[in-house]
């Protein structure tokens, strides 16, 4: 991996730049956290003002602390903040795994791809969803008995990907050992080419283990398109028919490379983080009896123990702001990198080309400076009065501008439906002892699951 520091040309001042070891620099705060050290980012960026330099075995980083700042990045100037993985000639991270796939592409790929998928994910087109996501929750609910000890982020993990696999593929699809076990391995390695960048000729070892998680992701996405294709002549209108249907000008159908990159960006973009969010919402709700009588009070009125319909959705505004205060303080992408390729000024300060710019949704959703006590899980900061106050670029879980989330309508109606069915019939303790831990790669996680026993209401 190749690394210039080219000089300012401008007479700008650098940003203030944080004490680092010789040439590891800042590397073993990364290496410490095994993935995004959002306390170390957090004080940091407290110490040292809105943007700071870091760097990282000899890659400079700038860590990003303020809203207008992620305005611009973002938004105003988002043709000069690429995707992260533009920063290698080379496929890295994420890019090693999802390809040329909607969620990594930059600019120029990314506006065809997303003209052609995102009426997909319009929130008119996916209220037809809802009862495909109150079916799975029922199923869930079968599986779960009063007394019982279960692992909810595996359980959210299953329900999400049959909600997943059904809408956008058309199929049933159970959670395997192999494809956690592939999909952590992943994400491992996506964050470890940023934050222990390695020439070539040291890669070896970490190529052959995306080569392997790679081989599993194309079979699932042949067994994907090989169940589509057996199912016959049906008619459908999922994202399975549309990348399989499209034609290009000259009436060819779209490569099978770019059709295996969206349908396993989708599939894993479209559950994994949903099912942490709703994870981290029970961890939350464990811990503040309050909201949880407030919510139990809501679920009650409105459902009374039946499956919620997309017409429940309006009359659950609590439900939905437990969900947009658990993504405040456990938000799952905790970090967006964004690449500079060239030098550039930003906030006032000369910033060098072939740089990493790190916004972080944790560190600006805790800013005391944008919200009141920062550390309390308080659902009423989303009550619509209170959200309309809020600073547009303090709170963005689901990222922000042209590339934010595809799926944010999606997944929040989905957490909606599972999160009052599941509250309206159960009560989920922690299980006492556990260390709950949060694992930070690509999306934020209870390290080693979460335990959680359930009282039947
Ligand atoms: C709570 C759940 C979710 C969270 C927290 C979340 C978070 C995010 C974030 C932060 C980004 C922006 C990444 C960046 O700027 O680099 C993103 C992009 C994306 N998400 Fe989600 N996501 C969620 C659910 C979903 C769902 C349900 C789907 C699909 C059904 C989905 C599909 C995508 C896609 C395709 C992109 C790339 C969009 C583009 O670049 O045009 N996500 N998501």
């Amino acid at each position: 991996m190749t690394k210039t520091n080219t000089l300012p040309t401008t007479t700008l001042p650098h940003p203030p730049r944080a004490p680092g070891l010789p040439i590891l620099g800042n590397a073993l705060a990364f290496r410490a956290a095994k993935g995004i050290p959002v306390e170390f980012i957090q004080k940091t960026l407290r110490t040292y003002g809105d943007i700071v330099h870091i760097t990282v075995t000899g890659r400079n980083f700038y860590l990003i602390g303020h809203p207008d700042l992620a305005h611009e990045i973002f938004l105003k100037r988002v043709n000069e903040f690429h995707k992260a993985v533009r920063i290698s000639k080379r496929p890295i991270a994420l890019s090693r795994f999802l390809g040329h796939g909607i969620l990594i592409v930059d600019h120029d790929q990314w506006k065809p791809q997303h003209k052609l998928i995102q009426p997909l994910m319009h929130a008119k087109h996916i209220e037809r969803y809802a009862d495909t996501m109150s079916k799975f929750g029922e199923q869930m609910l079968s599986r779960w008995q009063d007394g019982a000890v279960r692992d909810v982020h595996a359980d959210m993990t299953q329900v999400t990907m049959w909600i997943i696999a059904e809408t956008m593929f058309g199929m049933n699809i159970d959670q395997t050992p192999d494809m956690q076990r592939e999909s952590d391995t992943a994400q491992q390695i996506a964050v470890y080419d940023f934050i222990a960048p390695m020439p070539k000729w040291l890669t070896g070892h970490r190529d052959r283990e995306a080569q392997r998680v790679n081989n599993f992701l194309t079979g699932l996405v042949q067994k994907f398109m090989a169940e589509r294709r057996a199912q016959g002549q049906v008619e459908r209108h999922d994202l399975l028919s549309l990348l399989m249907d499209t034609r290009d000008e000259d009436g060819n159908p779209m490569p099978d490379r770019f059709i295996r990159d969206n349908i396993l960006t989708l599939f894993f973009a479209g559950h994994e983080t949903t099912a942490n969010t709703l994870t981290w919402a029970f961890y939350y709700l464990a811990q503040n009896p309050v909201v949880l009588a407030a919510r139990h009070r809501e679920v009650d009125t409105v459902l009374a123990g039946r499956t919620p319909t997309l017409a429940d959705l309006p009359n659950l505004p609590y439900t939905l702001m437990v969900i947009k205060e658990t993504m405040r303080l456990q938000p799952i992408v905790s970090a967006l990198p964004r690449a500079i390729l060239k030098d550039t000024e930003l906030g006032g300060y000369q910033l060098s080309g072939q740089s990493l710019v790190f916004t972080s949704p944790y560190v600006l959703h805790r800013d005391p400076r944008w919200w009141d006590e920062p550390e309390q899980f308080s659902p009423s900061r989303f009550s619509p009065e209170n959200e309309a106050k809020i600073h547009k670029y303090a709170y963005m879980p689901f990222g922000a501008g042209p590339r934010i989330c595809i799926g944010n309508h999606f997944a929040l109606m989905e957490a909606q439906i599972l999160l009052s069915m599941m509250v309206s019939r159960y009560t989920l303790h922690l299980e006492p002892g556990q260390m709950v831990e949060a694992q930070r790669q690509i999306t934020t996680s209870p390290k080693g699951g979460l335990s959680m026993r359930l009282a039947r209401r």
